[in-house]
């Protein structure tokens, strides 16, 4: 794979945000000020997706609606469920929620922009029900129900996964990822989304080109690689040699370094601790441990670090959530950042077109088709 050392716009300011800071000086991750460390022990997620959307906390009767609300928005409309059991069983998810979201904007269109929070609220409730839908239809041949009553997002998706309520455990932890996923600045998905949203295009389909850019591995797509990359190996000592010959050979290793943090991703403790507590609650003896070492590995070899994909991959594996439902999760996360945005751009909005340096032929001669070889 060729790289390109001076481009993709690293270090240029694209544009001002109110929303989040992501390894700034003193200030590290935040959101609308509060730091991820805080969020992560003391809110849940609909919290944090409430400080996202609005800029600030919700009080108690506040969040306790905004509950109720997500809840009454997951059941989905019959015409995209067929179209959700449509699509074939080998699609990989994240078309599945990137055809999803776009069908839901058929179906729901957004018209006037004054109902952006309302799309935005629909599309957070009913992620989890699109891809679960499509998942169990297909993997199990059981149309399932998707209007549970479970009262979080993450109790929502693991419900329908395993067909019973989460212990607390994994409810907990799925919550914590969810957190730790919502938000980060200008990554390209977000991006992706503030571009579309700045031409005044509609809320879903700003939604389904930042869905499109968070599918590839160099983004969201990461942890599903991680994962991959970790059931490879029976032991720590195997996965030890594989990954350097693997950086012999010049491969990337998914999971590992960041765009614009330089010594460490924040999110990355957290989830490390969450993984190592699942595996001990599983019994595991190997994939967290070669998780520890490839690791290891990366940081003696090339002094790269774990970044938020590379632990959220064995931690939801540890709870049953098969592989390539991992980037979906992330949709069911993001949503709240990406909506966030949505809002800021429109609220102070201006065309996002930039220049290129011309690097093409010179102005050429004409050349009609009886003179061309
Ligand atoms: N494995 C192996 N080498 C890596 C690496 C990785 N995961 N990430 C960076 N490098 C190396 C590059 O090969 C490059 O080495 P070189 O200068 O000898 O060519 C150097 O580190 C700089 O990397 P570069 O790709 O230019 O940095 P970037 O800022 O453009 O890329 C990422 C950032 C995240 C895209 C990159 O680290 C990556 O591809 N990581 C793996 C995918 C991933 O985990 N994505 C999720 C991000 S949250």
């Amino acid at each position: 794979m060729s790289r390109n050392k001076t481009g993709g716009l690293a270090g240029v300011v694209a544009g001002r945000t109110e929303i989040c800071t992501v390894g700034k000086e003193g200030a590290g991750l935040t959101y609308r000020g509060y730091d991820i460390g805080d969020l992560v022990d003391n809110a849940c997620f609909e919290e944090v997706a409430y400080l996202l959307h609005h800029g600030r906390l919700p009080g108690a009767r506040e969040l306790a609606a905004y509950r109720e609300k997500l809840a009454s928005l997951r059941a989905l409309p019959g015409a995209l469920r067929q179209t959700l059991e449509a699509i074939p069983a080998d699609t990989h998810p994240m078309d599945v929620m990137r055809t999803g979201c776009s069908v839901l904007g058929n179906l729901e269109p957004e018209g006037d922009f004054a109902a952006q929070r309302d799309v935005a609220d629909r599309l957070l409730a009913a992620f989890p029900s699109i891809v679960m839908y499509w998942h169990r239809f297909h993997a199990d041949g059981k149309r399932i129900e998707t209007a549970t009553d479970d009262d979080s997002v993450a109790g929502h998706f693991l419900h329908m996964l395993h067909d019973a309520p989460p212990g607390e455990l994994h409810r907990r932890t799925l919550d914590i990822s969810l957190i730790l996923y919502a938000e980060h600045e200008f990554n390209a998905s977000t991006f992706t989304a503030r571009v579309t949203a700045a031409t005044l295009s509609d809320f879903h389909s700003a939604i389904t080109g930042a869905i499109g850019a968070l599918r590839g591995p160099l983004h969201g797509g990461a942890n599903e690689a991680a994962m991959e990359l970790i059931e490879r190996f029976d032991s720590p000592q195997a996965a030890a040699i594989g990954v350097r010959e693997m950086l012999a050979r010049r491969e990337l290793i998914m999971g590992f370094g960041h765009r614009v943090y330089t010594r460490s991703d924040p999110r990355n403790s957290v989830n490390k601790r969450m993984s190592k507590r699942l595996a001990e609650e599983a019994g595991d003896d190997r994939l967290y441990r070669v998780s520890e070492a490839i690791e290891q590995v990366m940081w003696d070899e090339k002094k790269l670090f774990a970044n938020a994909d590379f632990y959220s991959a064995s931690m939801y594996h540890f709870m049953g959530i098969p592989t390539y439902l991992f980037t979906p999760i992330f949709v069911c996360s993001r949503i709240t950042g990406w909506s966030a945005h949505v809002f800021e751009q429109r609220a102070d909005n201006k065309l996002i077109r930039p220049a290129a340096e011309y690097t093409g032929p010179r102005l050429q001669t004409w050349a009609p088709l009886s003179a061309r070889v």
